[in-house]
């Protein structure tokens, strides 16, 4: 295989042959492939998209690139979310799932640009630690129902150097590649089921609910053609979600959750997941709230934390800085806009610019007023909380223009706006 004509192929609009797919995707695995190959290929693809048949065909040359996790034995229903601002919904779906007898294999990520990772977030809790062998996540699934860590170097390798690549060449917003690059993981993880939350709106990769659908639709007829019962919600990200973006901050909301209150959006994400996920996982319906409120939910989580090195009752790291910015006016917030806050919470240091960057456990924006709610002017609007102050005032220039303060009350949406 020459890799000009695959990529002359596909920047001249054509199809790629199985062969062709396989073969480009283990070259550029084993380095055969260079880069600068590998990146105009990606553009091409990003600009004339692929047909079913390839994206199938890419997302199994990806999950050949490495191994495929054995779960034999477990009932196993996962979750997926394609990214978004202050989405910590994995940290009390997670245990809350669980605690209804299903194993939630959960392998997460960290945050790069302005969308949060979930590890950073809990690595922000003393002691937990995100790297499991995968004999001591198949143990903490058998007896806890509950695991969040890092996916192994091993699971889908193709896609972990793809995604750093389409990271620096502008190459990540394509339904192909997120399809692929998605499901490659999940099918490799071997979960039985799965619910993909496909966020829509500022905050997200689509913005427009028309390519959160594609891509939706794209990723539920892989995970099927895999055997994995795959759903997807399709979200709102146009406003963050909760109060809080950032680590620590994010952590403690979703502790309000766990324990029965927490932001309403939160909450009405949060029971939509496990609904789903319940009924996937063969539970049929359930009362989900019900584990919110008699504690299971919260007992799951000490229990996971506690198997990963966490201290469950240490408290979580607090700034060295923080700052509030006031409302301008008087009125209601008619709109919140999670980019802004996303990048404003990443300015301020709880996310990376590059892969290995550290970030800083207590960064992070609370907002206090969400879409619809009253705001007076002087009051406060947002807290910014940070570790190295010198970030404080390019963060509070990013929020300038995130809100709009209206007349008449603005009802805020429903998050769920969809379903495939
Ligand atoms: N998340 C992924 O894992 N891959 C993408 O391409 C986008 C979001």
């Amino acid at each position: 295989m020459d890799p000009i004509t695959v990529i002359a192929a596909k920047r001249d609009g054509g199809e790629l042959s199985t062969e062709q797919i396989r073969e480009v995707i283990a070259g550029y695995t084993s380095g055969g492939v260079a880069p600068e190959q590998m990146s105009s290929l990606l553009m091409a693809i990003v600009l004339n998209g692929m047909g079913r048949r390839e994206i199938a065909d890419w997302t199994a040359a990806m999950i050949d690139s490495g191994v495929r996790l054995d779960l034999t034995g477990l009932r196993t229903v996962d979750k997926h979310s394609t990214g978004g601002v202050g989405d910590k919904i994995t940290l009390p779906l997670t245990p809350l799932v669980a605690s209804y007898g299903l194993a939630v294999p959960q392998l997460s990520g960290r945050g790069l640009g302005h969308t949060g990772g979930t590890l950073d977030k809990l690595e922000s809790i003393p002691g937990w630690r995100a790297d499991l062998t995968v004999d001591e996540m198949r143990a903490q699934l058998r007896e806890v129902g509950a695991v969040v860590c890092a996916a192994t170097a091993d699971l889908a390798p193709a896609d972990r150097k793809l995604y750093a690549l389409r990271d620096v060449t502008g190459t990540v917003a394509s339904i192909p590649l997120i399809a692929s690059s998605i499901m490659s993981k999940k099918i490799a993880e071997g979960t039985g089921a799965l619910v993909l939350d496909v966020k829509v709106g500022s905050g997200a990769f689509m913005k427009t609910y028309a390519d959160a659908a594609e891509l939706a639709e794209a990723m539920v007829e892989l995970g099927a053609d895999a055997g994995v019962d795959t759903r997807a919600l399709l979200t709102d990200m146009s406003s963050p979600l909760g109060r809080t973006a950032g680590n620590a901050v994010e952590v403690a909301e979703s502790l309000e959750v766990l324990a029965g209150g927490g932001p309403s959006d939160v909450v009405e994400l949060t029971v939509a997941l496990a609904r789903e996920m319940l009924d996937a996982g063969g539970l049929g319906e359930v009362d989900v709230a019900e584990n919110l409120r008699n504690g299971r939910a919260m007992d799951t989580w000490r229990s996971m934390i506690i198997a990963q090195g966490g201290d469950p009752d240490a408290p979580l790291p607090a700034p060295r800085h923080t700052h509030v910015v006031t409302a301008t006016g008087d009125g209601h917030l008619g709109a919140l806009d999670a980019l802004a806050v996303g990048e404003a919470a990443w300015l301020l240091g709880a996310g990376r610019s590059r892969p290995g960057d550290a970030v800083s456990y207590a960064a992070g924006v609370t907002w206090h007023a969400g879409v619809g709610d009253p705001v007076r002017a002087g009051e406060p609007l947002f807290t910014l909380a940070c570790d190295d102050e010198s970030r404080l005032e390019r963060a509070v220039e990013r929020l300038d223009d995130a809100v709009q303060i209206v007349a008449p009350a603005a009802r805020p949406g429903p998050r769920v706006l969809g379903r495939v």
